[in-house]
């Protein structure tokens, strides 16, 4: 009689500390900002139907393994020499082609907006040829084949801009207008000496960038290194984005694309812009654990 009582209550009380697990988890996701969930960097455990392959009262060990311990780590690696914490943390390598509307739409909706928040603790390096094939002739001479029509000759675009200019933020704001002014031209190319002025760029770089454009012995040798640098990351998609050359994840698809970049600034290091869209992993921790843990001694009390 009293032993039917008992197992009745510790049944309830397991499916009650599951409920409120499950109503956390929930909370959580959207403390961390809704699109971010698909990303594999998260540090929320991931609350896969418990109910099912877990017997015992919600194991919560894994929970209290997972607190912050990873931001921390990352720590070592940051460039803390500088007083003015102003250094490049955050290396962001962008893999893409110069008329892939992917490539085109992460720059313009996801990157921009990130470089203008965080552009103190990111370091851009743009890769502008991946899908494309470079062969070499029997004369010697190189046979550069692309995915799409003219998209050579933009990637070439590109390149020469990446190499003639210096100042990253005239930089992105190239490759941006370069993108989409030659994603959405007629005949599909890119508009220099417009993207140069919108991107505040010196006459004379204008045109070096445009002489280096028409000129394939120059170009030649950055698109074989972008080739090289492509096979090595086992970029097939574009735009392919790696994290401090770490290619075995894409964050391309990342929506906010912000959410991961914040995710591997250092905790200490974070900026406004990054805590008001911070993962909820430690309400978790914090606020379920005790009760969960309460009613687990509760229960062997009786
Ligand atoms: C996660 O992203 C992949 C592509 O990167 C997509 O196919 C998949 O549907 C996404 N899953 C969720 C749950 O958003
Ligand atoms: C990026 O390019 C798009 C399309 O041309 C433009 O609307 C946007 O203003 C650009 N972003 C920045 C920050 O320049
Ligand atoms: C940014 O990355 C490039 C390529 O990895 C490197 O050469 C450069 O020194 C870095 N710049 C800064 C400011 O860290
Ligand atoms: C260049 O390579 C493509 C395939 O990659 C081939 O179809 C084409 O014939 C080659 N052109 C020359 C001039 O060899
Ligand atoms: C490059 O070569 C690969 C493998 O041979 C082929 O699948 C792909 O279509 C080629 N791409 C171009 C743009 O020629
Ligand atoms: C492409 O079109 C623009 C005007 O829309 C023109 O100025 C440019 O010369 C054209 N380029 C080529 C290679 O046809
Ligand atoms: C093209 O670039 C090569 C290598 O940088 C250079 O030697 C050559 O003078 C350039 N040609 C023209 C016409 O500018
Ligand atoms: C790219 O790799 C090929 C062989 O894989 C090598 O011959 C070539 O020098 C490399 N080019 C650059 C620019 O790194
Ligand atoms: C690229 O893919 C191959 C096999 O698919 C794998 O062995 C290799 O480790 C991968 N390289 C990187 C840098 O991810
Ligand atoms: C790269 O990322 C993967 C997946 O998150 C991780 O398992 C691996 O340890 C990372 N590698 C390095 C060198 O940080």
């Amino acid at each position: 009689m009293e032993n039917r009582a008992r197992n009745t209550f510790v049944l309830l009380t397991i499916v009650f500390a599951f409920a409120l697990q499950c109503v956390s988890a929930d909370a959580n996701t959207n403390v961390a900002s809704s699109a971010a969930s698909n990303n594999s960097a998260s540090g929320v455990p991931a609350p896969a139907n418990p109910a099912l392959s877990n017997p015992a009262p919600a194991n919560p060990v894994p929970a209290i393994t997972l607190t912050p311990s990873e931001n921390i780590a990352k720590t070592e690696t940051a460039p803390l020499t500088d007083n003015s914490v102003s250094k490049n943390i955050v290396e962001i390598d962008v893999y893409y082609e110069a008329l892939c509307s992917d490539s085109v739409k992460f720059v313009s909706n996801q990157l921009m907006p990130t470089f203008k928040k965080l552009n103190k603790f990111i370091n851009v390096t743009f890769i502008p040829f991946a899908q494309g094939n470079i062969t070499v002739n029997p004369d010697q001479s190189l046979n550069i084949t692309c995915k799409r029509d003219g998209e050579c000759a933009a990637d070439r675009v590109h390149a020469c801009g990446i190499h003639k200019i210096k100042d990253s933020e005239q930089l992105i704001k190239f490759v941006n207008c370069s993108l989409s002014e030659g994603y959405n031209s007629p005949n599909k190319t890119v508009p220099i000496d417009l993207c140069g002025k919108n991107s505040n760029i010196d006459s004379a770089i204008i045109t070096e960038i445009t002489n280096c454009a028409a000129n394939n012995t120059e170009s030649n040798p950055w698109l074989q290194d972008y080739k090289n640098k492509s096979s090595t990351a086992n970029v097939t998609n574009v735009p392919k984005v790696v994290f401090n050359k770490n290619t075995t994840q894409d964050f391309a698809s990342t929506v906010p694309f912000m959410n991961a970049v914040c995710k591997e600034i250092p905790d200490e290091l974070q900026p406004e812009d990054c805590k008001t869209i911070h993962s909820g992993s430690d309400t978790l921790v914090i606020g379920v654990l005790p009760i969960i843990i309460g009613v687990f001694y509760f229960i062997k009390l009786i």
